[in-house]
C-alpha cells in the first residue's frame, strides 16, 4: 500500500479557534480523521504530523525519504519564506501537493508568493477542509498515472 505523510504547519494547530472566518472551524483533528478515511477509501496509508518549528519539519521531509511515497503539505506561513523546506522537497524527491485552506491569491501580498510551489506537482488553495481532500485525491491520481517523482 502507498504511504502519504500529510504535514501541517505553523498555527495549524489552532485550526477550528483560529480566526474562523478564514480557515473554519474544523479542528485539524478532525481534518486528520477525514484524511485517513478518504485514504481508506483510495488505498493509500495516511500519516499525519504538525510542528510549529521549520527544523521539523525539514527533518520530517528527509525521513519520508525512507517511507512515503508521496507528500501533503501546508507549511502555513513557512510557504512565504522557507527556503529550506523547499529545498528539502527538492532533495527527497517525492512528489508533494501544497495545499492552503485559504485562497492565498485572495489576501495579502506577502501571501501571494510560495517557495513551494515550484518544488511541488501542484497547489489546491480556497477550499478549507477539502483542499486537504483535494490534495489526497490528486496524490492518488498521479500514482495510478504511474508517476513516481516530480518532473524534472
Ligand atoms: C495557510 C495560508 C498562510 O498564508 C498562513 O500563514 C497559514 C495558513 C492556509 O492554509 O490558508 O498559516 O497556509
Amino acid at each position: 500500500m502507498r504511504s502519504v505523510l500529510v504535514i501541517h504547519g505553523p498555527n495549524l494547530n489552532l485550526l477550528g479557534r483560529r480566526e474562523p472566518e478564514i480557515y473554519g472551524s474544523t479542528s485539524l483533528e478532525e481534518i486528520d480523521r477525514r484524511l485517513k478515511a478518504l485514504g481508506g477509501e483510495l488505498g493509500l496509508r495516511v500519516e499525519t504530523m504538525q510542528s510549529n518549528s521549520e527544523g521539523e519539519i525539514v527533518t520530517a521531509i528527509q525521513q519520508a525519504a525512507s517511507w512515503a511515497d508521496a507528500l501533503i503539505i501546508n507549511a502555513g506561513a513557512y510557504t512565504h519564506t522557507s527556503l529550506a523546506i523547499a529545498d528539502a522537497i527538492q532533495g527527497v524527491k517525492l512528489p508533494a501537493v501544497e495545499v492552503h485552506l485559504s485562497n492565498i491569491y485572495a489576501r495579502e501580498q506577502f501571501r501571494h508568493h510560495s517557495f513551494l510551489s515550484r518544488v511541488c506537482i501542484g497547489q489546491i488553495c480556497g477550499f478549507g477542509v477539502d483542499s486537504y481532500l483535494l490534495a489526497l485525491r490528486a496524490v492518488a491520481q498521479h500514482h495510478s498515472a504511474g508517476y513516481s517523482a516530480v518532473s524534472e
